[in-house]
This record gives structure tokens, sequence and C-alpha cells, in this order.
């Protein structure tokens, strides 16, 4: 199968690598010309475990290829798939300017039957507007090609995202016709070999599948930070309650971890955009736009907990922030609470000492040159090296190598002995018996 991926991003890069993998031949365009230099020379623009092996090794067995020319790419193909981004719009709808300028320029260019695929999460309605958009420039051209739009949500999650693609739980293809149904169960299939997990539908419902798949996560997260918040008044440990519900079939372990709200580039921007759809059909979403509220005061719960013990002038502290990115396992610092948190502590005059894996070289562009050059924000190589002198440590995201404290080097580097644990990862108990006072969430206020 020759396909076309357009959007080299998260999504559109995964899917060209993971296609490849199983033997299709890929195409994948991009107009940023450097970043396809880059691939083609094997540097990736983003960190994805076992992404860059993909890349390199389809790409040296001819399998995969990198170009910024979508004509010259369509001559080969006659499946596109759309991976480009939709950001979030002032109102929180997502915007499809882009999405549309890849279908006008598909239109542009295919003479033969084609399947063009929405991979970008886009709102319900898209494919009608990509169907419309390719027809048009199709009419420009005198051209009667016929074609099939395709709705192909991906369920990928970033740090994980080659594994959930080359191992889906399902593979959700909302199509309209019969044709391009079959030609995407064919793509499929090498996914698909242990038993079928290709669920097909229309393509409007393919479309909702996705914002509900993420705004069903995003609500697990959010109720669970609101149990938290009522446990801290009643002086109840949520992480007793987290492990008594979960045991529960029904509900289940995952995604109930209370925290510093939930970040990234896709439940934020999803969760508004349905809350958006939704508006629009002239419906009021109450628990979608609760969801979204909870989490924007939750992304300040440490804050809260830092003023509780400190008050609000914070100038002459320095506060250690152990994880930058928005989850572990990415670099990406997309709505990530850490820059809630680090902004929130300078207006309030602190300093901060930052460490994350691998996330540094991100979060130099993600603050501004002077809060650097002024080291009101330090970037240090350890964890334990961020400690030095500081008055408080604040851990935001529960990369593994966090896991375990080491006591007795904390002691010696800070001036107070005092831990905000953004993420329950610590037994308070021990913290306590090492010295530490110790502030969690949903634990005690
Ligand atoms: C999410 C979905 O999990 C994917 O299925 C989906 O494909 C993807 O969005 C997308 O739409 O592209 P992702 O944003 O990579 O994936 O990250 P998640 O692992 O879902 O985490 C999202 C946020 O929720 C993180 O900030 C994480 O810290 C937070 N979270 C997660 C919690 O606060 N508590 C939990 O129990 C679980």
């Amino acid at each position: 199968m020759n396909i076309t991926i357009v959007g080299t991003g998260y999504v559109g890069l995964v899917t060209g690598a993971c296609f490849s993998e199983m033997g299709s031949h890929v195409t994948c365009v991009d107009v940023d010309k450097t970043k396809i230099e880059n691939l083609k020379n094997g540097i990736l623009p983003i960190y994805e475990p076992g992404l860059e092996n993909l890349v390199i090794q389809n790409c040296k067995e001819g399998l995969l290829h990198f170009t910024t020319d979508l004509a010259e790419a369509s001559q080969s193909s006659n499946i596109f798939f759309i991976a480009v981004g939709t950001p979030p719009g002032e109102d929180g709808s997502a915007d499809l300017k882009y999405v549309l300028g890849v279908a006008s320029e598909i239109g542009q260019n295919i003479d033969k039957y084609s399947v063009i695929v929405d991979k970008s999460t886009v709102p319900v309605g898209t494919a009608d507007k990509v169907r419309a958009t390719i027809q048009k420039e199709l009419e420009i051209r005198g051209k009667d090609v016929e074609f099939d739009v395709v709705s192909n949500p991906e369920f990928l999650k970033e740090g994980a995202a080659v594994e959930d693609f080359l191992k889906p739980d399902r593979i959700v293809v909302g199509a309209d016709s019969q044709k391009a149904a079959k030609i995407m169960q064919r793509l499929y299939a090498p996914f698909s070999r242990n038993r079928d997990k290709l669920i097909f539908m229309n393509v409007r419902d393919a479309e909702m599948t996705k914002y509900t798949a993420n705004a069903m996560l995003a609500t697990k997260i959010s109720f669970m930070n609101e149990i938290a918040n009522i446990c801290e008044y009643l002086g109840v440990d949520v992480e007793n309650v987290r492990k008594g519900i979960g045991s529960d079939r029904r509900i289940g372990y995952s995604f109930i971890y209370p925290g510093c709200g939930y970040g990234g580039s896709c439940f934020p921007k999803d969760v508004k955009a349905l809350i958006r759809t939704s508006r629009d059909t002239g419906f009021e979403p109450e628990l979608l736009a609760s969801v979204e509220k909870r989490n924007m005061i939750q992304k300040k719960a440490m804050i809260e907990k830092v003023v509780r013990r400190f008050g609000t002038n914070l100038s002459g502290m320095t506060f250690a922030i152990w994880g930058l990115s928005f989850k572990p396992g990415t670099d990406d610092m997309r709505e990530a609470p850490s820059v809630v948190v680090i902004n929130s502590l300078i207006e309030m005059g602190a300093t901060i000492h930052a460490y994350d894996p691998v996330a540094m070289e991100q979060a130099r562009k993600e603050f501004p040159e002077n809060l650097f050059s002024t080291k009101k924000i330090e970037l240090f190589n350890s964890p334990y090296d961020a400690l030095d002198n500081c008055d408080a440590m604040i851990l935001v995201t529960e990369w593994k190598a966090f896991r375990q404290l080491r006591f007795s080097i904390m002691v010696e580097k800070m001036k107070q002995k005092v831990i905000f644990d953004g993420r329950n990862l610590y037994d308070p108990e021990e913290a306590r018996e090492n010295g530490f006072e110790y502030h969690g969430v949903g634990r005690e206020l």
C-alpha cells in the first residue's frame, strides 16, 4: 500500500513510522523544510520512545520517505492521512485552517480514486467540510475523480505512542462507503492479526467517539481531583479511597490519580472544543464545563498549599521544581501544570530551581529569556542539585527517577525541609520520619 501522511507532528510521524514498520510504503509530507531535512537525516522533532529507531530503520529500508511536496507524493498514493494540527481558537473551537488547507491541496492533485483519512482530532462535521473542499478543487480543475473521506481518530498517548499504535486496543473507522471501509480494513490488517480490532461506524459517529473518549478520561481525572479536595477538608487520605474504588472493575484503576490537573495537547483542547461544539448546537454541557473549570483550579492546588504555608510574599525564597513536562515519558510542556506553578511562584517573588529528565530544552523555549538571564529560573542537571538552598521541593511530574527519595542528600542540601508532592508519589509517614514536612494532594489541608 502507498500512503501519504500530511503533517509530521506526534500523530503524523508516529502513524507514518508505524505503517512503514508493517510494510506499507509511506511518504510523510510537511511544509516545514528544516523539519523534513532533519527527518531525512534521522533527526526527530520530538522525543518519543522507540520512534527514532523506527524512522531510521524504515528510511534505510526504503519504506519511509520525507518530502515537502504533496504533489509529488500524490502521484504514487491513493490513501492520504490528514494529521496536521487543530489549534484551539479564541472561543475554544478547533481551528480547521490547516486541515482544510491540506484538503485543498489534495483536491488540486488527485487523479485517481483516493481515500482521504482525517487522523487529526476534528469536530463532528469536519469530514463534510473536507469533502466539500476537495470537491470544489476538483470542479475548478474540471476533473471528475471519485474519492471518500474517512474518519480514523487516533488514540495514542504521548510517551507510549509507538506501542499504542502498533498494539492498539481498538481501531475506530468511520466510513460512509463500503469501498473505503475495505481499503481501511486491508491497511490495518497487520495491526489486527490476533483479534479483529476494527470498529466500523459512520463518519460523524467516529468523529464524536474521539472527543467522547478524551472527555471521559478528563472527567475521571477532574472527578478524582474534586474528591481529593473534599478529602482534604474531611481529613481523609484520597490514596486509600483511590485504591478502594479502583478495585471495583466497573470503575478501574486507570485515570483516577489525583494530581496537579491534566495537561498536554489533547485533553484541555478537546474538552474545550467539545464544549464549544455543544454550545453551537444550543445545548449547554454543564458537566464538561465543570470538568474544565476543576482542572484550571487544580493546576493551582500546590500554589494554594505554598501560600497557606509560606504566605503570598515569597521574595528571597527558592523552590525546587521536579518535573516540567505535562506527564512522564515526554518532553512536551503544552498546558503543563509546571508552567502555572512556576509562573505563580515567580509572580509572588520566588526563585525557581528546575529539573526534568527530558524537557529542559523545551523549558528554555517555554519561559521568557529574561527569567533565565536574571536567574529567576535556573535549570539543573540533576534533581538533587536543584535542591541547593531551597525552601521547598515541589514535585509536579511523576517521573520514575523521582520515586525513591534520597533523604540524606536532601537534608544536606535544602534550607527548609518541606515537600509539596503534587502527584502523591511519596509516603507521608516516611517523609516525616526523615524530618520532612509533607504536603500531598487530597491527604490533608
Ligand atoms: C490522551 C489520551 O490518553 C489518548 O488516548 C489520546 O489519543 C490523546 O490524549 C490524544 O487525544 O491525542 P495524552 O495527552 O498523551 O493522551 O496523555 P495522558 O496519558 O492521557 O495524560 C493526560 C494528562 O492527564 C496528563 O497531564 C496526566 O498527568 C493527567 N492524568 C492522567 C492525571 O492527572 N491523572 C490520571 O489518573 C491520569
